[in-house]
């Protein structure tokens, strides 16, 4: 079958920035988007940096941009992009990264933050005598972080990143969970009260789901970050702008059956947190003057929703569940 490929080049020693090149070439049926260009470096130019190893998505080295979202070249089938012969692929490198050359980007954005959590296990105390002993859940519940190959296709394509140098990104905070949820590991409450409160953490996440559905291995860092936010909140880990930002939205709901705008930023910030609120008053006042900032919520003789006896049920029926559950895990 007849392949076009739109590939992003970009040397630094040319200094003519960065461009798309095309490229025409035959490949079988069953071809990898990663066989289509190695064809094109092999055969029709030899400059086109690329970065690869196994070919089996194992090693994690090829992830790219294929079609405008990140994905591992060697597990991209050519003929599952294109609908008709002629159609186009366009190719570019990893965002929220370095470009070193064409497709090759550097990986330091990934490891750096991967270093920040601390990323091995540190137990308490003496080791035993013959080995550490783990509940087959606990391990299981580990095993779907425990398959990151360290792609940094959930970092290319995180939201946040693009916009917060400083967020932690989504494969470390994933890492972080694997030490978090290891029973083995003594300092859980250390690694949750650092990542609640350093700049970039795990309330920093907007819940985009980008991360989920890049994923070549299904390690879901985004579920991981939601469970790291659930531990910090039962370890009582809540003087943060993040927890208190949870807590304020779901009394909220509680209380009226909707979202109480008005309440969320001091709810959030804290009430006393004077030149913070002072600060966002600008941006307030803009919202009550568009009607974007309904503030009659906020006062005590407002109604709640018709029917908030049922809404009041599902936060009762969730939290006995909840209560369930721990009472059934000790
Ligand atoms: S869900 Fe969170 S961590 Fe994942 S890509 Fe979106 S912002 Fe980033
Ligand atoms: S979490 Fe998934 S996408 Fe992110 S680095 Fe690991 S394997 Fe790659
Ligand atoms: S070459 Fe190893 S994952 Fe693609």
């Amino acid at each position: 079958m007849q392949i076009n490929l739109k590939v992003r080049r970009y040397d630094p020693d040319a200094g003519d920035g960065a461009r798309y090149q095309r490229y025409s070439i035959d490949m079988p049926q069953n071809a990898t988007v990663l066989d289509a260009l190695i064809q094109v470096r092999e055969f029709e130019d030899g400059t086109l940096a690329l970065r690869c190893s196994c070919r089996s998505a194992i090693c994690g080295s090829c992830a790219m941009r294929i079609d405008h979202r990140a994905r591992l070249a060697c597990k991209t089938k050519v003929a599952d992009l294109v609908d008709k012969e002629g159609d186009e692929i366009t190719v570019d490198p990893m965002g929220n990264m370095p470009v070193i050359k064409d497709l090759v980007t550097d990986m330091d954005v990934h490891w750096s933050r991967v270093r920040r959590v601390e990323p091995f296990l540190q137990p308490v105390g003496p080791p035993p005598e013959r080995e550490y002993l783990v509940s087959n859940d606990a391990m299981l519940d580990l095993a779907g972080v425990m398959n990151c190959i360290h792609c940094g296709a959930c970092v290319s394509d995180c939201t946040v990143l693009e916009v917060d140098k400083n967020f932690i990104a989504p494969a470390a905070l994933a890492k972080a969970y694997r030490f978090v949820g290891d029973p083995r590991d003594g300092h859980q409450h250390d690694r949750l009260e650092e990542l609640s409160k350093v700049a970039g953490g795990i309330w920093d996440c907007t819940r985009c789901n980008m991360c989920v559905e890049v994923c070549p291995k299904d390690v879901r860092p985004m579920d991981r970050i939601m469970q790291l936010r659930e531990i910090a909140v039962e370890q009582g880990i809540t003087g943060n702008t993040g927890a208190r930002h949870t807590n304020t939205f779901a009394s909220s709901v509680r209380r009226l059956g909707r979202l109480d705008e008005a309440s969320m930023l001091p709810g959030s910030v804290g009430f006393w947190n004077v030149p913070r609120l002072l600060s966002e008053l600008p941006g307030g006042l803009r919202m009550l003057r568009v009607g974007k900032l309904p503030w009659t919520h906020a006062l005590p003789w407002h109604k709640p929703i018709a029917g908030i006896k049922h809404v009041r049920r599902i936060f009762d029926r969730v939290r006995a569940e909840e209560k369930r559950k721990k009472e059934a895990a000790k």
